[in-house]
């Protein structure tokens, strides 16, 4: 890989700055003061900036607390989006993409990653990736329904796979109540239009989880972490083994 690729896929800076860098004589292979920006830098080359070590990793996994009134995309003309909330110079900032979407009112965990392979196999309906939600709805959700969803709910394009449903509050006074979902595919809108197959407006929708990976409760609305290796290994099984 080129030298000013290297680097500004490290979040070193834009090609151009890094480029600058590379010709003002900051950027030294193997010790050496490297001026030129093509050089082709092999897994053996040790890369530093003014004597600082420029590590260089393929991948990487992000977990977002997305907030309301986010975009899930990379760009939009208008609207705000979730790589908005991220900054610039994060190693591969310019190849990172949500995997997956939440709707722009939906908050929670969501994951962004260059690693497009994982992120198409964690999509795929085949390896049952567990996504729990947690929702307010209108109105009182009745006990049988718990049933009904574990048969998997019918929806005007589709049939659910089994979906875990769990009643956790109902409040009488706003007729809403607070549940959470556990569903294997991710499709359009589904949790909205699973419950609301059975008149239950969806108010408010949160998710909790995505595959092996839960939303840290001290990670606040907006805030995003790396993942961990012992995190990124379990979604790789994941995408593999098919969780159920
Ligand atoms: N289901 C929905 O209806 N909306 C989301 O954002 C995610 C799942």
């Amino acid at each position: 890989m080129r030298l000013d690729r290297y680097l500004a896929n490290m979040g070193q800076g834009s090609r151009q700055e890094v480029r600058l860098l590379i010709k003002k004589g900051h950027v030294q292979v193997d010790g050496k003061v490297c001026r030129q920006t093509a050089t082709q830098i092999k897994d053996s080359n040790q890369v530093t900036i003014n004597q600082q070590t420029i590590s260089y990793q393929e991948f990487s996994y992000y977990l977002l607390n997305k907030p309301a009134d986010v975009l899930t995309a990379t760009k939009d003309q208008k609207q705000a989006t979730v790589l908005d909330l991220l900054p610039k110079n994060l190693p591969h900032y310019q190849d990172l993409a949500p995997v997956g979407r939440l709707d722009r009112d939906t908050t929670g965990l969501l994951l962004l990653t260059n690693d497009g392979q994982l992120a198409h196999r964690l999509l795929q309906p085949k390896y049952h990736v567990a996504k729990t939600y947690q929702a307010v709805v209108a109105g009182e959700v009745k006990p049988e329904l718990v049933a009904v969803f574990a048969k998997g709910v019918e929806l005007a394009d589709f049939t659910t796979q089994p979906a875990q449903l769990r009643i956790k509050n109902y409040d009488a006074n706003k007729k809403q109540s607070l549940v959470e979902l556990t569903i294997a595919e991710g499709k359009y809108h589904q949790v909205k239009r699973m419950l609301k197959t059975f008149d239950h407006e969806v108010l408010a929708l949160k998710r909790l989880s995505f595959g092996p990976l839960n939303l840290p409760a001290d990670l606040a609305a907006g805030e995003y972490r790396e993942l961990n290796p012992e995190e990124v290994t379990a979604l790789q099984t994941a995408g593999q083994a098919g969780l159920k």
